[in-house]
C-alpha cells in the first residue's frame, strides 16, 4: 500500500517528535497528530514555536518547518483515522495502579480505547502500528478488538518501538542505530511491512531497517530497556563500594568502559535512573516471566529496580546524615528536577523521591530547573500520595534562579546534569550559602578539585 496520509494518536514525548521527523523528511505524506488533551493540542499549534508542549534540543525549528504543510495537530481523532492509511499509537501505558498486576503489569486501557475507537470509524483496510511500549502479545489483544468490533475491513497490526531518548530525540530520530518493525508472515502481513520500510527509507539507511516477527518486535523493546538499565544498576552497587573502599566510580567506569566487550556507554554513576521507560518496563518484564511461572528471571530482572530504589534512597540518607543527622527546617537547594538534561520530562525522576523522604525529615526544599515548570513540580510529589498537598506547599518552593535557590542554603543538591550548573559562578553560591556549604552532586557533574578550592565540602556518588 501507498502511504499518502499517516495518523498519529497520542501528541506525547514519542508521538510528537516522531511524526515532526517523519513530516519533515516526507513532504510527500500528510501526518497529522491527534490527542484527547485539547490544551497539548493548542500548544502544539501555538503560533510561538518555542511554546510547543514538549522540549527536545532542535525540535521546535523542526515543527516550524513542516507545521501546516504537511504536518497537522488536531483534536478531531475520527477524521484523522477515517482519512489515513497508516495508523500510530503513540498513547500512554502507564503501570496498572490497581487490581491483578498492580505496580506492575502495564494498563492497557488507552490501547483498548483506541483499538475499538479504529475499529468504530475504519472504512477501508488499514495498518495500524503500535509505537507506544507495550509488554508483548499485545497486537494480538489489539488484533482481537479490531476483527471483532470492525466493520469487516482487513487490518494489520505491526510493532514499531520507539528507541529514542528524550533529550536526543531528534538525533536519534534523523539517525536511528536501527528501526525495528514486526508484522505478520502473511502476503498481506510482508505487504504492512513493507509499507512502513518504505517510510522510514525516506532517511535511513536499508540496512538499519530490521524486520522481525511481531513478538519479537515487542520483546526487543522490553529486553534493550532492560538492559540498559541494568548497566547503570550495576555501575550504582559498585558507586557504593567505591564509597566505603576508597576507589573513584568514574575511574572504574573508565576502565571497564574500555574493555570493547562492555563499551563504555551508559556507565554513569548517579542518584538513580529515572524516565517513563526503564522502570515500568522492566515491571513490565517481571510480570510477564512471572506469569509464565519464570520466578528466577523475574528476580534477576527485578534486582533492577531494587538497586535503583536503593540508590535514591542512599542518596536522601546520605544528605541527612551529613547534615549531622538533621535536616528540619534547613534549607536545601535542589539543582534540577528533569530526570535528565535537555528535557522538561519528570516522570520517575530522581529527584522527586530524594524531595520525598527529605521532606519526611522536615527540611525545606528550594528547587530550580530550566525548563521545569513549577507546577509540575507540586503535581510529581502531590502524586506520590505520602502528604497533603497543603503540607507539600509549605515545605517547597519552586525558583526561576539558581542563585535564588542557593541563597542561604544548608546545602546543594544536584539532581539533573544540566550543563548550565558547570557555568555558575560558584564563588557567588559558597558566599550566600550557610558553611559549611555541602554540595550533594547526585550526577557527577561538577569538579571535585574546584569545589573543595572554593571551600565546599563537596561529595559526589561514589568516590
Ligand atoms: C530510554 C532508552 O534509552 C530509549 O532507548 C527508550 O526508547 C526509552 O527509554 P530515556 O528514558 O529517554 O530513554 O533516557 P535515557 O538516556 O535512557 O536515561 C534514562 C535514565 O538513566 C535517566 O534518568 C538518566 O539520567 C539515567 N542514566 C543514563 C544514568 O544514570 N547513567 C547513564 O550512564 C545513563
Ligand atoms: P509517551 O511518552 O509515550 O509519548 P505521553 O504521556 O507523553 O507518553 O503521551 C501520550 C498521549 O496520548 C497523551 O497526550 C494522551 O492525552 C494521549 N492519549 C491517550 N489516550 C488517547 C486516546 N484514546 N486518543 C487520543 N489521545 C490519547
Amino acid at each position: 500500500m501507498k502511504i499518502t496520509k499517516i495518523c498519529c494518536i497520542g501528541a506525547g514525548y514519542v508521538g510528537g517528535p516522531t511524526m515532526a521527523i517523519i513530516a519533515q523528511k516526507c513532504p510527500h505524506i500528510q501526518v497529522t497528530v491527534v490527542d484527547l488533551n485539547e490544551n497539548r493540542i493548542a500548544a502544539w499549534n501555538d503560533e510561538d514555536v518555542t511554546k510547543i508542549p514538549i522540549y527536545e534540543p532542535g525540535l521546535s525549528d523542526i515543527v516550524a518547518e513542516s507545521r501546516g504543510r504537511n504536518l497537522f495537530f488536531s483534536t478531531d481523532v475520527e477524521t484523522a483515522i477515517d482519512e489515513a492509511e497508516l495508523i500510530f499509537i503513540s498513547v500512554n501505558t502507564p503501570t496498572k495502579t490497581f487490581g491483578k498486576g498492580k505496580g506492575m503489569a502495564a494498563d492497557l486501557k488507552y490501547i483498548e480505547l483506541c483499538a475499538r475507537q479504529i475499529a468504530k470509524i475504519a472504512k477501508d483496510n488499514k495498518i495500524v502500528v503500535e509505537k507506544s511500549t507495550l509488554p508483548v502479545r499485545t497486537a494480538e489483544a489489539i488484533k482481537s478488538i479490531l476483527d471483532h468490533t470492525g466493520n469487516g475491513v482487513q487490518f494489520q497490526i505491526l510493532s514499531n518501538p520507539e528507541f529514542l531518548a528524550e533529550g536526543t530525540a531528534v538525533d536519534d530520530l534523523l539517525f536511528p542505530d536501527r528501526i525495528l518493525i514486526g508484522g505478520d508472515a502473511s502476503k498481506e502481513g510482508v505487504e504492512a511491512i513493507q509499507s512502513l520500510v518504505d517510510v522510514y527509507a525516506n532517511w535511513v539507511p536499508q540496512d538499519k531497517i530490521l524486520t522481525t516477527n511481531v513478538w519479537s518486535s515487542e520483546l526487543s523493546k522490553l529486553t534493550a530497556n532492560a538492559f540498559l538499565a541494568q548497566r547503570i544498576s550495576s555501575i550504582n552497587a559498585m558507586s557504593e563500594l567505591c564509597e566505603k573502599t576508597g576507589a573513584d566510580v568514574n575511574e572504574v567506569a573508565r576502565a571497564i568502559g574500555m574493555d570493547s566487550r562492555i563499551g563504555s556507554k551508559f556507565l554513569k554513576s548517579s542518584v538513580g535512573f529515572g524516565g517513563s521507560c526503564f522502570q515500568k518496563d522492566i515491571l513490565n518484564l517481571v510480570y510477564i516471566a512471572k506469569s509464565y511461572g519464570l520466578n528466577e528471571v523475574a528476580d534477576y530482572w527485578e534486582q533492577v529496580i531494587v538497586m535503583n530504589d536503593h540508590q535514591k534512597r542512599r542518596f536522601s540518607n546520605k544528605i541527612v546524615q551529613t547534615l549531622y543527622n538533621t535536616v528540619a527546617d534547613k534549607k536545601i537547594a535542589f539543582l534540577g528536577w528533569a530526570f535528565k538534561k535537555d528535557t522538561n520530562d519528570t516522570r520517575e525522576s530522581a529527584a522527586i523521591y530524594v524531595a520525598d523522604d527529605l521532606i519526611n525529615e522536615q527540611a525545606n526544599i528550594t528547587v530550580y530547573d530550566p525548563k521545569v515548570a513549577g507546577d509540575k513540580v507540586f503535581s510529581d510529589l502531590n502524586y506520590l500520595k505520602t502528604r497533603s498537598a497543603d503540607s507539600n506547599k509549605e515545605r517547597v518552593s519552586v525558583v526561576q534562579d539558581p542563585y535564588e535557590a542557593c541563597l542561604n542554603a544548608h546545602a546543594i543538591a544536584v539532581l539533573t546534569e544540566w550543563d548550565e550548573f558547570i557555568t555558575y559562578d560558584w564563588n557567588r553560591i559558597y558566599h550566600s550559602m550557610q558553611k559549611p556549604a555541602f554540595v550533594f552532586d547526585g550526577r557527577n557533574v561538577l569538579n571535585r578539585a574546584e569545589m573543595e578550592k572554593i571551600g565546599f565540602v563537596y561529595q559526589s556518588v561514589g568516590s
